[in-house]
């Protein structure tokens, strides 16, 4: 039996993903990194390190910058990042997930974030959604980002579940991959022919319902 709900943050309860493209695209035309649709696809669920890295090899540049000079460019890439943020509110909240949650508390399912985003707390703040996430993990305290399945079972044991009774959402492949490595049922959000590592997927938000979730299960 299913008894908690672990979710990603950007690109599952919020349009943060699309920001975090943008803020990147900036930085890739700033080292002449070519950005394309399959850049910004791999760089979804990625830590701020990784993605950097992803882009300058993808421009060739994997040692043209310093270690200061890489930490500058994370900077900036957090600078524009939160100017998107700053101008945030309830209504970047994506369809259906306010009353999913709203669902899950009401059926007293435990929900915690395993966001790889440093910025988590402060969108959570600005979407008025604090409330539901108590239990939020710390990105600072992982050794391995995702894929690795380290976020996924903090994500569980949190909330003293067995990851066995848990649901991971996610929106990113290496986010997916994470979930089933921890042991999670997974939901993708998009793609069916991208997240297809995914237990089940739905093309968007608005489909993810308990009612939906227990079709797929019976299954
Ligand atoms: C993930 C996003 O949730 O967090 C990535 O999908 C982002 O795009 C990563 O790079 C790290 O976020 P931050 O806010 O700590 O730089
Ligand atoms: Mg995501």
């Amino acid at each position: 039996d299913i008894k908690g709900f672990v979710f990603d943050l950007d690109g599952v309860i919020t349009v943060t993903s699309i920001y975090h493209s943008k803020a990147w695209h900036q930085i890739a035309d700033e080292v002449g990194t070519k950005w394309s649709d399959k850049l910004a696809n791999s760089l979804k669920g990625v830590d701020r390190v990784h993605s950097l890295a992803r882009i300058l090899k993808a421009g060739g540049k994997e040692t043209a910058y310093t270690d200061q000079q890489k930490k500058d460019l994370m900077d900036k890439k957090n600078h524009l990042y939160l100017q998107y943020v700053d101008k945030m509110g309830s209504d970047e909240i994506l369809p259906g997930i306010k009353s999913f949650l709203a669902d899950l508390k009401r059926h007293h399912y435990a929900i915690s974030l395993a966001s790889s985003s440093r910025n988590s707390p402060k969108v959570l703040k600005k979407l008025n959604l604090t409330s539901y996430f108590g239990k939020v993990v710390d990105p600072a305290t992982l050794k391995h980002g995702k894929p690795d399945p380290e976020i996924y079972a903090k994500g569980a044991k949190i909330l003293n579940l067995d990851p066995r009774r848990c649901i991971g959402i996610e929106d990113a492949v290496v986010g997916v991959q994470s979930i089933n490595a921890a042991g999670e049922t997974s939901i993708g959000i998009g793609d069916s022919k991208v997240l297809h590592e995914a237990d089940m997927v739905f093309p968007d938000t608005s489909k993810l319902t308990l009612a939906n979730i227990k079709k797929h299960m019976d299954q």
